[in-house]
């Protein structure tokens, strides 16, 4: 069907006096006796394109093309208009889809919690407009950050037959359904169709690593799954994950390389969508802008866990989570420290091994690897990463603490035999990063589908 996109004639005079079809959705209409006006959005933008009907002009049309969430073809002139480059002064409307009077978006602001009832809709309100936009800019700017900068973009498996962070929480993978003809689980599997146990992919890092040690420097953007049984605002059973891993780094090249990657695509988000960032601002956030822009000009800040651990005790705060050295650190926790004492994006190092995954350098105190995470105001946690152990002797030792299944992480170690240098990366919640941009409080409302514990559709 040929039309122009709707983002091209709001920001382009030149369509100033031609002749043009468009395509949309009704948004709001009023009516009047001698004209009629319609906005219409077609997804291209979040602002509408203001559509008039003069009445005197004889045009013929169906009023039901006045209807909200009608679709429409309108074609028309292209006039001068107060609010955008341009409106149209329509010559012929044509319903492509009428809408009844019970289209459940009606004029009004609707709530996050009601519009999450209706995913297949919901992408037709500004919000969703914004949302879903700002995630697509963020997507290709984080691609491009990397590419530019020499890093090999890999696929890593889904379907994986090891637990990355060993935490038990992967789903499995399975076409045997419910069976009382096994005797135990080895049978089981062995009768499954990969002929062991496999389950969705929790992190691509440990393939990542595999990729870095012959690319140099890798990165992954794609999904990864968490059976975690955490009702939060932050947590999502999919989720898409960024992971770059680097062969030649040590945990403050790992820091240096996440500050860098966020500030530029941060600065990008908002030279490309200044009208998403500012309905963010008005809507979400009152100073989101300023915030951003702040953060962008300013070092992030770094603490040990042993130091924040300390800041946390001397706080005087009341935590529902009690604290002291040992302890995970709970969003509570990291709001914190991020919020209350750095009052801005900081990286924690430096965990005690036993609250972080195998894979980690050990430090030579014996006590705490080298991890990192960054906290960030209003979310917590957005990154995890840390340099890896790249001593086999010692990696070996981490995983027998953990009783952990050596034959079947042979690839990963493999690493450690032949060739093996110091290397680190990190992984980027990219939900998580939309919503401390966005300012949107939970992590339903940045994905077009939300996959939940109890909650699936
Ligand atoms: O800290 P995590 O578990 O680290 C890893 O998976 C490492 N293998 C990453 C690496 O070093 N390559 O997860 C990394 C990030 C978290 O900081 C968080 O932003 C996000 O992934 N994340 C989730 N996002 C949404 N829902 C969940 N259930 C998440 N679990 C982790």
């Amino acid at each position: 069907m040929k039309h122009t996109d709707i983002k091209e004639i709001l920001n382009n005079g030149e369509y100033i006096g031609k002749k043009v079809t468009v395509c949309g959705w009704v948004r709001t209409a009023r009516d009047s006796k001698n004209v009629a006006f319609i906005e219409l959005n077609d997804g291209t933008s979040l602002k509408h394109l203001q559509i008039v009907i003069d009445k005197a002009s004889g045009m013929e049309y169906d009023p039901n093309a006045l209807r909200l969430g009608t679709s429409l073809k309108v074609t028309g002139t292209a006039v001068e208009a107060r609010q955008a480059a341009a409106e149209i002064n329509a010559e012929s409307i044509e319903i492509l889809g009428e809408c009844p009077l019970e289209y459940p978006l009606q004029k009004k602001r609707h709530t996050l919690e009601f519009l999450r009832t209706m995913p297949h809709l919901r992408g037709r309100t500004n919000t969703f407009n914004a949302v879903l936009r700002v995630r697509s800019v963020l997507a290709e700017s984080i691609h491009r950050y990397f590419q530019e900068r020499n890093y090999v973009y890999v696929n890593t498996p889904l379907i994986t037959g090891s637990d990355c962070e060993g935490a038990g929480e992967m789903f499995q993978v399975t076409t045997i359904g419910y069976s009382d003809k096994y005797k135990n689980s080895d049978e089981y599997y062995a009768d499954d169709f990969f002929g062991k146990r496999a389950g969705l992919s929790v992190s691509g890092q440990l393939e990542g690593e595999m990729a870095a040690m012959a690319l140099g420097k890798i990165y992954t953007f794609g999904p990864s799954f968490r059976a975690e049984n955490s009702n939060t605002p932050k947590h999502l059973a999919e989720f898409w994950h960024v992971e770059p891993e680097v062969a030649f780094a040590e945990l403050p090249d790992v820091i240096a390389m996440a500050e860098d990657m966020l500030k530029h695509v941060i600065r990008n988000l908002l030279d490309t969508c200044p009208d998403e960032m500012q309905f963010f601002d008005d809507h979400f956030e009152k100073g989101i802008i300023a915030r951003l822009e702040e953060l962008i000009s300013h070092d992030f800040g770094v603490v040990s866990y042993t130091e924040a651990i300390k800041l946390l005790e001397e706080s005087g705060e009341n935590f529902v989570y009690p604290v002291s050295w040992g302890c995970d650190l709970q969003t509570e926790h990291e709001r914190y420290i991020a919020e209350k004492v750095f009052k801005k994006a900081v990286f924690v190092t430096d965990y005690p091994k036993e609250i972080k995954s195998f894979y980690m350098k050990q430090n030579p105190d014996g006590k705490t690897v080298a991890a990192v995470d960054l906290l960030v105001p209003g979310v917590g946690e957005i990154i995890g990463g840390s340099e890896r152990e790249a001593d086999y002797e010692k990696l070996v030792a981490a995983m027998n603490e953990r009783n952990m299944n050596l034959d079947l992480y042979s690839d990963y170690l493999d690493l450690r035999k032949f060739g093996s240098v110091p290397h680190g990366g990190f992984g980027l919640g990219f939900e998580r990063l939309i919503m401390y941009v966005t300012g949107i409080a939970n992590i339903r409302d940045v994905t077009l589908y939300p996959r939940t514990v109890g909650s699936i559709r």
